[in-house]
C-alpha cells in the first residue's frame, strides 16, 4: 500500500492510503477531491499536479511536462507521494 499526501488540492489536506492500481485521478475522485480534467487520456494537460515528493509510473503522457509535474489521469504511485495543486 501507498500513502498520498494531498497538500491543499481543491482545498483538501489529507492522507489516502492506495494499492497502486489505479490513477492518482481515480483516487482522489473516489475520496471527494475533485480536480479538472478532460481526456483522462493523457492528451490534454488539464489533470496536471505537482508531485512534491515520491514517484509515480505514467502510462500514455503526450503532455510536455515540466520538472515536478505529473499528469493525475495517467499517473499511479510507486512510492509512497506527495501531491499538490500546480502553481
Ligand atoms: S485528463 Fe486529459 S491528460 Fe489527464
Amino acid at each position: 500500500m501507498f500513502k498520498i499526501d494531498v497538500n491543499n488540492v481543491n482545498g483538501k489536506t489529507e492522507s489516502l492510503y492506495v494499492y497502486g492500481e489505479q490513477s492518482i485521478l481515480t483516487e482522489l475522485e473516489e475520496h471527494s477531491i475533485l480536480i479538472s480534467h478532460s481526456c483522462r487520456q493523457g492528451h490534454c494537460g488539464s489533470c496536471i499536479l505537482q508531485l512534491l515528493k515520491g514517484d509515480v509510473l505514467h502510462q500514455d503522457c503526450l503532455v510536455p511536462l515540466s520538472h515536478g509535474e505529473i499528469l493525475a489521469c495517467q499517473a499511479k504511485p510507486i512510492t509512497d507521494i506527495e501531491i499538490g495543486s500546480r502553481d
